[in-house]
């Protein structure tokens, strides 16, 4: 039988990578730029972790964790999120005792058992950004400046940020007693699932997609009617920071985000673009998470962004796919040879070359330097190698020089450099005539 990848487990191929090669490289320049270092945690951590960080009562702890016992009997589970985990690294090394504000991005899989659909996947990358230390609103703002930043610059368009406040562990459990009242009065319209979150966790039930349920809570009180003034105070200046960045904003108090360790300011940026799973980035503050994973009095606030999603979001007329520069067509004898010679030489100043390995005739290696968008080829012949010269034709125009062979890597560096740079920059392969 033949073995096939997990359901809801991608394949990323090479006809694909430009795009992420091209988010990944701007992630790291717009957050480096901001102040942010690069982290690499592990991908499996303790259990523990995440139930204590993410909440028992979450879906992503109750149903979707890749969880398994080692044989030594722990109970290990594969990172549905990072953020816990970049907590539990910023305590376990004391990073607090260097600066104690940390700005630090990670960029990697994370794993959640949901059912598998577009845009929704049990292995999905995410690149994510927290702060850690400050309790500053002017941090909040800050941060989503920077992803807003980052998210243009990848070219997304017509994205909408929604914020929300979700009060505190002082203000919000009056809210929870309200919410929980006005839903009991309802609760032969929930679902299975969320007659138990009623009793578990109601604000879960905003998150449900049952049509029943979002009839239910389409008229609950809302959270902002319920927080304190610091709260409110909190709130007040994020947004204010965010008119004075040039932000708009729109205010959906029904976001609630599916993680426990939200305290007040909560945003997503959706894209209506991208039907049912439509948030490209979730994000928001965790002022207990610290204490919750059973370290220091530590506020935090971060996002992480869905790669597969951004990445069905990017212009669809950017080129993302790296072609060939050069093709050699060797044509038998001692071509051969210096094909070889000079597709080493060529890789090491960094020009992509290929070249036929199969002994092929000139009009089928033609014809796979064109499949492979080769943008010159250069034709080796036998003749013409006495002589000392080879042919270069440009793919494009068509036109054809012969090289003298002595100038040849001058000429075709020359010629190939100015691609490299600009590849190098962005990944993005303007045309060239
Ligand atoms: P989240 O909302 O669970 O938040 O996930 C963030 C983003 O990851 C989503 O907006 C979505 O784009 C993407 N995503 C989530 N699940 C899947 C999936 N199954 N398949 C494809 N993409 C998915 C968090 O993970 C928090 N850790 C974010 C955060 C960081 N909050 C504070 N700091």
């Amino acid at each position: 039988m033949e073995i096939k990848a997990i359901r809801g487990f991608n394949d990323i191929l090479p006809d694909e990578i430009g795009k992420w090669q091209f988010v990944e490289k701007t992630a790291r320049e717009v957050f480096e730029g901001f102040g942010f270092s690069e982290i690499r945690i592990p991908i499996i951590e303790r259990t523990e972790l995440f139930s204590r960080g993410i909440g028992e009562a979450t879906d992503i702890v109750e149903k979707e964790m890749y969880t398994f016992t080692d044989k030594s009997g722990n109970s290990l589970t594969l990172r549905p999120e990072a953020t816990a985990s970049m907590a539990r690294a910023y305590l376990e090394h004391q990073l607090h005792t260097f600066d104690p504000v940390a700005k630090l991005y990670c960029i990697g899989p994370m794993f959640r058992y949901e059912r598998p659909q577009k845009g929704r996947y049990r292995q999905f990358y995410q690149i994510d950004a927290e702060v850690f230390g400050v309790d500053n609103p002017m941090v909040d703002a800050e941060v989503i400046v920077m992803l807003i930043h980052f998210l243009e610059r990848v070219g997304l368009e017509k994205l909408e940020l929604q914020i929300n406040s979700l009060g505190c562990r002082k203000c919000r459990p009056r809210y929870r007693e309200e919410l929980k009242s006005f839903l009991t009065k309802k609760s032969f319209q929930l679902c299975e699932d969320c007659q138990r979150r009623l009793e578990t966790n109601p604000l879960r039930i905003f998150d449900c997609k049952v049509e029943t349920c979002q009839k239910a809570i389409a008229d609950a009180p809302k959270v902002l009617d319920f927080i304190d003034d610091e709260c409110q105070n909190h709130f007040g200046k994020v947004k204010e920071y965010l008119e004075a960045a040039g932000l708009t904003y729109i205010l959906n108090p029904r976001m609630v985000r599916g993680l426990d360790y939200y305290t007040r300011t909560a945003f997503e940026v959706v894209s209506y673009q991208l039907g049912s799973q439509n948030a490209v980035t979730g994000g928001g503050r965790y002022d207990d998470l610290f204490k919750d994973i059973g370290g220091l009095d530590v506020p935090g606030i971060g996002f992480a962004i869905g790669m597969e999603r951004l990445i069905s979001l990017l212009p669809k007329d950017k080129e993302f796919v790296q072609y060939p520069h050069l093709f050699i067509a060797a044509l038998g004898g001692e071509t051969n040879r210096e094909a070889y010679r000079l597709v080493n030489q060529l890789h090491l100043e960094g020009i992509r070359a290929e070249l036929d390995y199969e002994g092929k005739s000139l009009k089928s290696q033609m014809r796979r330097a064109d499949k492979l968008k080769a943008r010159y080829v250069l034709i080796l012949g036998e003749e013409e190698l006495k002589k000392g010269r080879a042919v270069l034709r440009n793919m494009k125009t068509k036109s054809q020089e012969e090289i003298p062979m002595k100038d040849l890597l001058d000429t075709l560096k020359a010629k190939l450099q100015q691609f490299s740079v600009k590849i190098n920059r962005m990944g993005d392969l303007a045309s060239e005539g």
